[in-house]
């Protein structure tokens, strides 16, 4: 029996605590016991690696909640390790400068402002034409190479990693460098690779510094140009922690979303595959629906208590650290009927929290939504025979990521 189905008995005192795993049930659904944890305990108490005893939640009315609350810190310095592999030598910091998912206000605020124009709607509208050329320059190469490729190697990864890479005016011989850093800094192995992400951090702040002077000495029509050369200026050091975090947020997120997107469609609906192929017109709600049912953030958002807060008929202390198993809240059954259905003619799919909630909500969720429509409708409109070039049961997931996803999924066309 796993940690998490011994925390779905009612006998609350009695039951060991969850702890958290990137495991998840089958290809697709959240960690295994979690699903069905928000229809029991919603709110459950949750052993961090360190051995704080905090809190879990997975039911979609206290995670909003939870998220809405400003008595809820988003700092650093205030969390716990969900998992072992995010120890950190002498306890946890607080996040550098710039690096504002990890603040509180008034420094959140002042932060999220100078970059949230880059990601507006309207900015997105400017963008899509561009993202439009990118993803066919992406597929045009993938046709001239020939099937079969795995597709997140050769689309997922390189729409939005080039994307982002560009706005932030990140120079083409750079990108291999820190995709990899990226990867090394963003994987958890248990009890195994702290000294490996310690070093690839220092790497990602060395090439943040050397881009910042970049854009010092030679500004570009870029995002970090644009923060350098302000009329009223950011420090080295808050450029390089906004670059950092937009960089780390920024592609690896939608290649996950992208590459589960289209495995869901293939292996288990070929029939809203079908659907999709035959109307176009359906891919802005099937993207909303597939963010709800794959929610592919891990472990987070976290918060602590900065007082005592009760939320649910539970008094959550303060000190107490919360974890918002997103997948789980997506999947409850209070807001979504029959959530573990993917159904393209939901109509509060839009409702999800798949990009959180409140004032920490992403800074980005127009530009992932941007890619994710063009990007999804063009691979079916360019390969209408797509489909799965290994049987479905030899696809397995990728452990320990920020961001749920497949080790890889060759397709054929
Ligand atoms: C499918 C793609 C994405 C998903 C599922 C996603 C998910 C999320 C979630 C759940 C949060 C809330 C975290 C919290 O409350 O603590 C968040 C925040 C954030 N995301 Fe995204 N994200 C995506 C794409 C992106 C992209 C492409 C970027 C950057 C280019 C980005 C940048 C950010 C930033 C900067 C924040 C912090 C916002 C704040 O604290 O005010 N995200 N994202």
């Amino acid at each position: 029996m796993t940690h998490q189905a011994q925390a779905v008995s009612r006998e609350e005192e009695q039951e060991a605590p969850v702890v958290y795993t990137t495991e998840r049930e089958g290809l697709f659904g959240p960690p295994p016991g979690l699903a069905r944890l928000n229809e029991r305990q919603p709110l459950a108490r949750m052993r961090y690696a360190d051995g704080h005893l905090g809190w879990l939640v997975t039911g979609y009315p206290e995670a909003r909640a939870v998220l809405a609350d400003e008595r809820f810190s988003s700092r650093a310095e205030l969390r716990h390790p969900p998992l072992s592999a995010m120890r950190e030598e002498g306890g946890p910091r607080p996040a550098p400068p710039g690096v504002f998912a990890m603040m509180d206000e008034p420094a959140h605020r002042r932060y999220r402002r100078l970059v949230s124009a880059e990601f507006s709607v309207r900015r997105m509208r400017l963008l899509a034409s561009w993202i439009g050329q990118v993803t066919e320059e992406r597929l045009a190469a993938m046709e001239a190479g020939g099937p079969p490729v795995d597709l997140h190697t050769a689309f997922s990864v390189p729409i939005p990693l080039r994307v982002i890479c560009e706005m932030l005016g990140v120079p083409l011989g750079e990108r291999g460098r820190f995709l990899r850093d990226i990867e090394q800094w963003s994987t958890f192995r248990d009890g195994g690779n702290v000294g490996e992400r310690r070093e690839a951090f220092a790497q990602l702040a060395a090439s943040m510094g050397r881009l910042v002077a970049l854009k010092r000495a030679e500004p570009g029509d870029d995002i970090l140009s644009g923060l350098v050369h302000a009329r009223d200026p950011v420090t080295d050091e808050e450029a390089s922690g906004l670059a950092f975090m937009l960089l780390v947020a920024g592609f690896d997120s939608i290649a996950a979303q992208l590459t589960m997107s289209v495995a869901v469609l293939l292996t288990e609906r070929p029939d809203l595959h079908a659907a999709l192929r035959a109307d176009p017109g359906l891919t802005d709600a099937a993207v909303e629906e597939l963010l709800r049912f794959l929610s592919v953030t891990q472990h987070g958002p976290l918060r602590t208590a900065l007082q005592d807060v009760e939320i649910g008929g539970q008094v959550i202390r303060k000190g107490e650290n919360v974890m918002i198993s997103l997948s789980a809240a997506n999947r409850d059954p209070r807001r979504f009927a029959d959530p573990h259905r993917l159904d393209l003619g939901r109509a509060n799919a839009m409702s999800h929290l798949a990009f959180g909630y409140g004032s920490h909500q992403c800074l980005a969720q127009q530009l992932a939504r941007t890619e994710l429509r063009i990007a999804l409708a063009a691979l079916l409109r360019r390969f209408p025979a797509l489909r799965p070039a290994v049987p479905p049961g030899e696809l397995s997931v990728r452990p320990n990521r920020p961001f749920h996803r497949l080790q890889e999924l060759p397709v054929a066309w």
